[in-house]
């Protein structure tokens, strides 16, 4: 089945998370009881990907309504109860610019809230966790989408290279870039997945790779730097990836290394698809140069599994996105269907308002 574990859920009162930091050694769940604890997993990748830290962040709303409601003693509780949210917001969204899923969430939630009349600080708790809810209900329905509309473009010897990890673990489960590949492996569809290991996080090494494993997806992994090779020697039909932030020309910002497997794809013929839910649509920025990238900690370079690589003193850089021009992307999956270029109005229509 699918949906075999949970990446992000509610729990006795509490965000618990599978703690991808541990995978694929060990499964471990993190519970979080407030915003702070919310926003640390965020930022050290306890919970990652696009749509899963926009769940998780959701919940953190939740969580900090639910004590600030027990806190605020009653004259003008409400107004500051929004206010705390306003400032939860704020920290949750700094934790990772990148991926507009995580402000996506954290505005739904406090629109939400701001929309009611006269709330007590009890109704504002109720209808955060409410939305918090259904943020992660409508993200798992628009990955089965995806897998919907996404299988058609799975060739029929199905060789699909993915990068990073678009799984179950990304979102609230099942998947992005992953979706159309399991539905087609559930359709009793020919399918193998090369997975890029996605230095120096390593999402395809560690958690890719555990996800398609356990759903016993035939894969093979492979370095970042193996794509070329495979692509030359025919072996890929097309290249499946998620988005952290999809801007209004249909530009796509994701994980580092998008972009080259993108020019690679291209230079070989082999189409580039990019698979996202519409809550990555940010229409706001007119192109791909206006995306906030975010940079990591250099050491994340300079070591591996708590070992150092590289000498002592050595500079390195680690931008973790970057940015493929529309022009190399030969459609994008969403949970409405599959869109080709030119992309500006159709991500128009589809931009959350
Ligand atoms: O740094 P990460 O692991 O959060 O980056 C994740 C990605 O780049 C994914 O491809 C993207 O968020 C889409 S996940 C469905």
């Amino acid at each position: 089945m699918s949906d075999a574990f949970r990446t992000v859920w509610w729990e006795a009162n509490a965000l618990c998370l599978i703690d991808q930091r541990m995978l694929p050694a060990d499964e471990i769940v993190v519970r979080c009881t407030s915003v702070a604890d919310v926003a640390t997993a965020i930022r050290t990748m306890q919970v990652r990907g696009a749509p899963a830290i926009g769940c998780a962040a959701a919940y953190a709303m939740a969580l900090e309504a639910r004590n600030g409601a027990a806190d605020e003693a009653p004259a003008g509780a409400a107004h500051r109860l929004i206010e705390r949210l306003t400032s939860a917001k704020e920290l949750l969204d700094a934790q990772r610019p990148t991926a507009v899923n995580l402000s996506w969430a954290t505005a739904r939630v406090l629109n939400r809230v701001r929309r009611l009349n006269d709330p007590t600080p009890a109704d504002i708790a109720r209808y955060t966790l409410d939305e918090a809810h259904a943020i992660l209900e409508e993200d798992l329905a628009m990955c089965h989408a995806i897998g919907r509309h996404g299988v058609a473009l799975i060739p029929a010897r199905g060789h699909v290279l993915t990068h990073c990890n678009a799984g179950g673990l990304a979102t609230a489960g099942y998947g992005t870039a992953l979706a159309p590949i399991r539905t087609a492996h559930e359709q009793g569809r020919p399918v193998h997945v090369y997975v890029d290991e996605t230095r120096p996080f390593l999402q395809g090494a560690r958690l890719t790779a555990w996800e398609l494993q356990r759903e016993g997806i035939p894969l093979t992994l492979i370095t970042d730097s193996m794509a070329g090779y495979f692509m030359r020697r025919g072996e890929i039909d097309c290249v499946m990836v998620g988005a952290d932030r999809i801007v209004a020309n249909g530009d796509v910002a994701n994980k580092i290394g998008t972009y080259s497997l993108a020019v690679l794809a291209h230079a070989h013929g082999i189409p580039f698809y990019i698979a996202a839910p519409s809550s990555t649509i940010d229409g706001s920025l007119p192109h791909g140069d206006s995306i906030p990238i975010e940079y990591r900690d250099p050491a994340e370079v300079t070591m591996l599994a708590g070992r150092r690589i590289a000498p002592e003193g050595v500079v390195a850089a680690h931008p973790a996105f970057d940015v493929t021009p529309s022009e190399l992307v030969t459609a994008i999956i969403t949970e409405r269907g599959v869109i080709y270029p030119p992309y500006a109005d159709q991500l128009r229509r589809m931009t959350p308002g």
